[in-house]
């Protein structure tokens, strides 16, 4: 098949969280399963070119995307994606991906992301490349379907076939923009197919279209299809997911195990498995003297590496861990950036258990592997959960996941059975102190079960989550469409 593939991050060269490693590892995947896939995201300016050896594409001419009133001048370069033989296309625009972040709260935020959608379709028209499928991804590339159904309708020969699934990674970030930018979408002459009472209220949703139009809505477990159909996780679009009835379904995501598994991980000083835990000892201390937190045989170290956003659930910490640190002989590393609050709260316990807590408030994808390999345990409260990656790598890495019921986690761990010796987590309900309290306190019972946590640990190593299985999911739906 021919896969056009969209996505505003793409790791290795641009990533802030998980959509940067699913919009490498699927194509990745698709690509090795023989199909032609094109895979577009902006060239920002934070991408690190000297490191990936790019080149201009010259089977694209330089040309102008023109949206309303504005008018940008594109090129694109192509770069392999590490671990395969596939070409990466990044656009090359630096009026608007010439910022501080790959994100950005400026006025012409819609814009960098519109032009990306309609500069990928316009070089499939230069390329003749028909795409089967367009594959969006989120608010930013939302719009596409639409696109294909107004703009580049005319062009039956490239996109008379052309299938739209739009996969929804976090339906709280919608890209919501006054309805003056109604222009700049380059569909103004299709006012009529935005939604009409919004656009009255003065608001245009990206996400919104593209689950009106996209031929098939995926999001990235089944649990999390099943929530965003119901008011309390549809973040206000739930009616309209609902209305599109067999178009939506849940695909959990793959891990990418030549990247993260401890027998391979080339970031780490020693390898482990599970016939061969050992190793995995001298990595927490490895670990620990990095940090600069003292070893002490038999005191559970437990992780986190994460986006410190709402959404993870880390609030609910902050009532009880300041004395479950005082009581407990226990160990907390933190890696993660984002909300102010929170990383108040870290640097304080870092500041109040100077043996016990380090903070480290950043973005590195080394330490991320030491601590998901280093740690006894990884804790992952989240409020809600698309899917989450983070607790599928742990379980790889012997390093127990502590998790709400919710979203992918519930369809990746299963609750510590002692009695059956079933299970490969520690798994809470409710979204309260109560239920991470009790999580918590189980897990610190668990550690001092040598015999049930080593059961635990290796449960969680024989799960297997690979791409190769879930990227045929995709090629199913994409010819069910
Ligand atoms: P989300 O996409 O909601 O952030 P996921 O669990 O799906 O959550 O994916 C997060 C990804 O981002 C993981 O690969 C994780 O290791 C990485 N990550 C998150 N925060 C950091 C950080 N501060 N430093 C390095 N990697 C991080
Ligand atoms: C989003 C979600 C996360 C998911 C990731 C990749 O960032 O928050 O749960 O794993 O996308 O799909």
């Amino acid at each position: 098949m021919n896969i056009l593939f969209l996505s505003s991050e793409v790791a290795p060269f641009a990533k802030t969280g998980g959509l940067g490693d699913v919009a490498a590892a699927l194509p990745r995947q698709l690509h090795k399963n023989g199909h032609d896939v094109r895979l577009f995201l902006p060239l920002y300016s934070r991408i690190d070119t000297a490191k990936f050896a790019f080149r201009k594409v010259e089977s694209l001419k330089p040309w102008r995307v023109n949206l309303g009133s504005h008018s940008y001048e594109v090129a694109v370069f192509a770069a392999r994606l590490p671990g395969s033989e596939l070409d990466v296309f990044f656009l090359h625009c630096p009026a608007l991906y010439g910022r501080q972040a790959l994100y950005s709260s400026d006025g012409d935020e819609h814009l960098r992301f519109l032009v990306l959608s309609h500069a990928a379709l316009q070089a499939c028209q230069q390329w003749r490349f028909k795409p089967d499928v367009v594959h969006c991804n989120d608010w930013q590339t939302a719009l596409v379907p639409l696109m294909l159904k107004t703009r580049y309708a005319w062009d039956e020969q490239v996109f008379g076939r052309t299938k739209s699934v739009l996969t929804i990674h976090n339906l709280n970030y919608q890209g919501r923009f006054p309805s003056s930018t109604l222009p700049d979408t380059g569909m103004l002459e299709s006012a009529s197919l935005f939604h009409q009472d919004q656009l009255k209220e003065g608001l245009i949703n990206h996400l919104l279209h593209g689950i009106l139009y996209a031929n098939a809505i995926t999001t990235v477990s089944p649990t999390y299809a099943r929530e965003i159909q119901g008011s309390e996780y549809g973040v206000g679009l739930d009616g309209f997911l609902r209305g599109r009835g067999r178009a939506v379904l849940g695909i959990l995501n793959g891990v990418d195990y030549d990247e993260w598994s401890p027998q391979v991980d080339k970031h780490l000083p020693v390898h482990f498995g599970p016939d061969n835990l050992g190793p995995k000892e001298q990595m927490k201390e490895a670990l620990l003297r990095r940090v600069r937190l003292p070893y002490v045989p038999g005191v559970p170290l437990f992780g986190i590496v994460s986006r410190l956003a709402g959404q993870k659930g880390f609030e609910l910490l902050d009532s009880f861990m300041p004395r479950l640190l005082d009581r407990e002989r226990m160990q907390l590393v933190v890696l993660g950036n984002g909300e102010r609050r929170l990383a108040r709260m870290f640097f304080d316990w870092q500041r109040r258990f100077r043996t016990q807590v380090h903070f480290h408030n950043g973005f590195s994808n080394e330490l991320a592997h030491w601590i998901e390999a280093g740690s006894d345990f990884f804790v992952m409260p989240s409020r809600y959960e698309p899917c989450g990656l983070n607790q599928m790598y742990s379980l790889k890495y012997g390093t127990v996941p502590i998790v709400r019921r919710t979203g992918g986690l519930n369809d990746t761990v299963e609750l510590w059975n002692p009695r059956a010796q079933r299970g490969t987590g520690i798994v809470f309900d409710t979204y309260d102190s109560q239920g991470l309290r009790w999580a918590m306190g189980t897990a610190l019972d668990v550690y001092k079960d040598r015999a049930a946590y080593r059961r635990l640990q290796q449960n969680g190593m024989a799960q297997d989550f690979s791409w190769q299985h879930q990227a045929k999911l995709y090629e199913q739906l994409y010819r069910a469409i």
